[in-house]
């Protein structure tokens, strides 16, 4: 049986970045740079990638620059235009959808990325959906990781998140799946817990930002239960679901940039700068001539 394609995406992106502090004072950590594109614009590219529609942003306060982002810039593609500046045109591709294609919903109080999720319960209705974090930067041209996620959704149905090992030592930042049956890169998920205490992870598969869900985890998250760092979870509402429906695990085969972190933000700039063809060579031969 094929399931119904998924068609909303919804991004939670109301964090502060504070970690990315005084960069982050008046711009959106995530409209940072990755050479030259914001990083939210990856994630959106890589939701349109997989066949994604409406796009849902939960935004906050102080976020304006990314509805502007998204908007209509007729200034700049006439003068663009006028000019015969065809690549600049180009790269705005994807920067600007039809109305009534993003929706941006304020999630008013920081009460968690299960809370943000929830925000979106009126748009998403009754439908499966996807939520992609946009700092986590998976990095394959070939295979988005969304779209691939969705293959895999078509086949199985239920709850699908993308998973990557990570060290014992970081297990303790993020969600981790308690595995079940493998078959080549999708795990059964049988169980889910945010942030465990080091030492007591059931396994090194971590949840890494990308998730197709089913409509009913909202009512959970409507119980509005604080889970790990007073927080409502995702992670905690997921797992109410597992043995529920269908719950798997797909492994992301691709490059992944933690670009919340800034070390991790730094390393996604470097290689993706490296990969092409207008900032590579130049950055290549400065590279080689450090002495580190
Ligand atoms: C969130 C999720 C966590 C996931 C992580 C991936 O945590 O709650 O389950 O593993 O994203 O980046 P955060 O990084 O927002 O604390």
């Amino acid at each position: 049986m094929q399931h119904r394609p998924i068609k909303t995406a919804v991004f939670p992106v109301a964090g502060q970045g504070t970690r990315f502090l005084p960069a982050t004072k008046a711009v959106p950590k995530e409209m940072l740079p990755v050479v030259d594109k914001p990083l939210l614009q990856y994630a959106v590219d890589e939701a349109l990638a997989a066949g994604i529609e409406r796009l849902v942003f939960i935004t906050a306060r102080g976020k304006g620059a990314i509805d502007d982002h998204f908007d209509m810039a007729s200034e700049l593609v006439a003068g663009l235009k006028a000019r015969g500046k065809t690549a600049e045109l180009a790269s705005l591709e994807g920067t600007c959808l039809e109305p009534g294609r993003i929706t941006s919903i304020r999630q008013q109080e920081p009460a968690g990325l299960g809370h943000a999720v929830w925000c979106a319960r009126h748009i998403v209705g009754a439908d499966a959906f996807a939520v992609l974090l946009p700092d986590e930067l998976l990095w394959n041209p070939a295979r988005p990781a969304l779209a691939a996620m969705h293959d895999a959704y078509r086949q199985m149905g239920g709850n699908i998140i993308s998973v990557l090992e990570v060290t014992e030592a970081h297990t303790h930042r993020y969600g981790i799946v308690t595995p079940g049956r493998s078959d080549g890169l999708l795990t059964e998920v049988r169980g889910m817990v945010e942030k465990p205490q080091v030492g007591t992870a059931p396994s090194r598969l971590a949840a890494i930002g990308r998730y197709i869900l089913q409509p009913e985890v909202m009512d959970v998250l409507a119980k509005g239960r604080r889970g790990a760092g007073g927080e409502i979870q995702l992670t905690d509402a997921m797992a109410e679901l597992i043995g529920v429906q269908p719950f798997h695990a797909l492994t992301f085969e691709g490059t992944r940039f933690d670009c919340g972190d800034k070390v991790g933000h730094l390393m996604a700039n470097v290689a993706l700068a490296l990969e092409r063809s207008d900032t590579g060579p130049a950055l290549r031969d400065w590279l080689r001539s450090l002495e580190l």
